[in-house]
C-alpha cells in the first residue's frame, strides 16, 4: 500500500465546519477513481463525525478544535475525525443502531459510517476525547496506453 497523498488539518467546531469538512474531504477523496456515488457516500459519513465530535464530543461549544487526517493510498482513502473532548464510555453501546445518549436525536450517525465506508474504527477515552477512522476502497486509476 503506497501513501500518495496525505492532508492534515484543524477547524473550530463550529457548525458551519460540518459543510467545510464534507466539501473538503470529498474534493481529497477525488483524486482517487471514486464515483459520484462514492463521493456523496463519504460525505454523509464525514458529516456525521464531524457533527458528533461537535455535538457529543464538546457538547456544542465553539471554541474547541476539531481535526481532519486524509490519507491517500493507491486504491484506499482512510480519514480521521478527532476530537478533545468528552470521549465515549461504551464504544459497543454506542454503535447499536438507533442508540443515542440524546433523546432527541436518531442514532443513526454510526451506522451511516458503517454502511457507507468500507471499514470503521474508534478509539476512545472517557475526558480525553474520540477519534473515529474510516477507510472505503477505490477503484483502481486506469492508464491508457497509447
Ligand atoms: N465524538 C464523540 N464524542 C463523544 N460521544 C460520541 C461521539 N460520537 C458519538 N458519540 C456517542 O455515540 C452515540 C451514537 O452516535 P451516533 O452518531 O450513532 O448517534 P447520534 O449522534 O446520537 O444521533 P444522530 O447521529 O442520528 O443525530 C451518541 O449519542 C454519543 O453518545
Ligand atoms: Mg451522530
Amino acid at each position: 500500500m503506497i501513501l500518495v497523498n496525505q492532508l492534515n488539518m484543524s477547524f473550530l467546531s463550529i457548525p458551519e465546519n460540518v459543510a467545510f469538512a464534507r466539501v473538503t474531504a470529498a474534493a481529497f477523496a477525488s483524486q482517487l477513481e471514486f464515483t459520484i456515488n462514492d463521493l456523496e457516500e463519504i460525505k454523509v459519513a464525514v458529516s456525521e463525525a464531524v457533527a458528533n465530535a461537535i455535538v457529543h464530543g464538546y457538547g456544542n461549544a465553539i471554541d474547541k478544535m476539531v481535526a481532519m487526517e486524509i490519507k491517500l493510498y493507491t486504491n484506499k482513502l482512510e480519514i480521521s475525525l478527532i476530537d478533545e473532548g468528552i470521549g465515549i464510555k461504551d464504544i459497543k453501546q454506542a454503535l447499536q443502531p438507533s442508540f443515542s445518549t440524546d433523546p432527541e436525536r436518531m442514532g443513526l450517525g454510526f451506522v451511516f459510517m458503517q454502511s457507507f465506508m468500507d471499514k470503521l474504527k474508534i478509539n476512545s477515552v472517557p475526558g480525553k476525547g474520540t477519534k473515529v477512522i474510516m477507510s472505503k476502497n477505490s477503484n483502481d486509476k486506469i492508464t491508457i496506453a497509447q
